[in-house]
C-alpha cells in the first residue's frame, strides 16, 4: 500500500522567525504516523534553517519551485543541484508558476528532469482552468501537461514521482468533487498506464490539491487512487494543518470524524468559504 502523502505548501509567506515559530507548533501537534509522509514546503529562504530544525521522523522538505540548469549566469534562481541533500521533494509546474511566472510546458518538463537528475522527487502539478473546464478542454489539458511533463521519462521514473492534481479555479476557493477527482485521478493513471506500464501507473503518488481543509480530507481519500493532499493556506494555520493529518491517520484506521473540527486560535488565515463545501 502507497503511504499517503501530505505536502503544505506555503507559498510566499512567513520569514524566518515565523517559519520558525510555525514549525515549533507543528512539532508539537503532529505525532510521527508510519503511514503518513508529512512534507512542508516553505519559502527557499528558510529551507536550510528550517532543515536544521525539522524533527526528521515527522517532517521533510519540499522546494516550492527551482531552476533547471546546475548552476551558470542565471541571476536569481536557484538550482535543484543546490537544494540536493537538503529537501526530498520539489514542487514542479505549480499553477502559480504556469499562470503568474509564464513557466511553458518544455521548462516544466526540464524541470522535472532537472530535479530527478539531482535525486529530487518531483511533485508535478497538473490541472485545468475554469474556462478550460467550461469548454470541455479538461482531458486535453492534463493530457498535454502529462506528455510534456514526462516525454523524457523511463518507466521507472514514472513510477516514482508525485503528480499533484490541483484544478486552478479550485486553488484557494472551493474543493473539488470527489466525483471529478476521481475522473482525473483516473485519466492520471491511465495516462501513465499507456505510456508506460502497470507498475508505473501503481507506484505513482497522486494527490489532490485545490481548498483542502479537515472537513473535506476523508471524503477525498475515498476516492480510489488518492495517495494525499498539497495543501496550500490550510497548512499556514498548525491546528487546521495538523487536523488534516489527524483526519488521515483517523481515515487510514477507518474511524470517520465525528465532531466538527474545533475553530483553530491563532489561525492565520480565517476561512472565508463555508467548509466542506464543494465546486461545481
Ligand atoms: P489552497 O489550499 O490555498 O487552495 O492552495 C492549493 C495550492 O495551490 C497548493 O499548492
Amino acid at each position: 500500500m502507497r503511504r499517503l502523502l501530505i505536502v503544505g505548501n506555503w507559498k510566499m509567506h512567513l520569514n524566518a522567525s515565523q517559519a520558525s515559530l510555525l514549525v515549533h507548533r507543528l512539532q508539537e501537534r503532529i505525532k510521527i504516523r508510519r503511514n503518513i509522509e508529512v512534507v512542508l514546503a516553505p519559502s527557499m529562504l528558510v529551507l536550510q534553517p528550517l532543515s536544521l530544525q525539522i524533527d526528521r521522523r515527522k517532517f521533510r522538505l519540499a522546494s516550492q519551485n527551482a531552476y533547471f540548469h546546475d548552476e551558470g549566469a542565471f541571476t536569481g534562481e536557484v538550482s535543484f543541484t543546490m537544494l540536493r541533500e537538503l529537501v526530498h521533494y520539489g514542487i514542479v509546474g505549480h499553477s502559480e508558476r504556469r499562470h503568474v511566472f509564464s513557466e511553458d510546458l518544455p521548462m516544466i518538463r526540464d524541470k522535472v528532469a532537472a530535479a530527478i537528475r539531482n535525486e529530487i522527487t518531483p511533485i508535478l502539478c497538473i490541472g485545468e482552468t475554469k474556462h478550460e473546464r467550461d469548454e470541455g478542454e479538461t482531458k486535453q489539458v492534463l493530457h498535454d501537461q502529462l506528455m510534456t511533463a514526462l516525454s523524457n521519462l523511463t518507466a521507472h521514473e514514472a513510477g516514482s514521482i508525485v503528480i499533484a492534481y490541483e484544478p486552478v479555479w479550485a486553488i484557494g476557493h472551493v474543493a473539488a468533487k470527489p466525483s471529478l477527482i476521481q475522473t482525473a485521478v483516473d485519466y492520471v493513471r491511465g495516462y501513465v498506464r499507456d505510456v508506460f506500464n502497470e507498475k508505473a501507473a501503481k507506484n505513482l503518488r497522486v494527490l489532490y490539491g485545490g481548498d483542502v481543509a479537515p472537513e473535506v480530507v476523508q471524503g477525498i481519500l475515498s476516492v480510489p487512487g488518492v495517495d494525499g493532499f498539497l495543501v496550500g493556506r490550510s497548512s499556514l494555520n498548525y491546528e487546521t494543518f495538523a487536523g488534516i493529518v489527524e483526519s488521515a491517520h483517523r481515515w487510514q484506521r477507518g474511524v470517520p470524524d465525528g465532531t466538527p473540527q474545533r475553530q483553530a486560535p491563532g489561525g492565520t488565515w480565517p476561512r472565508d468559504n463555508e467548509a466542506g463545501k464543494e465546486g461545481e
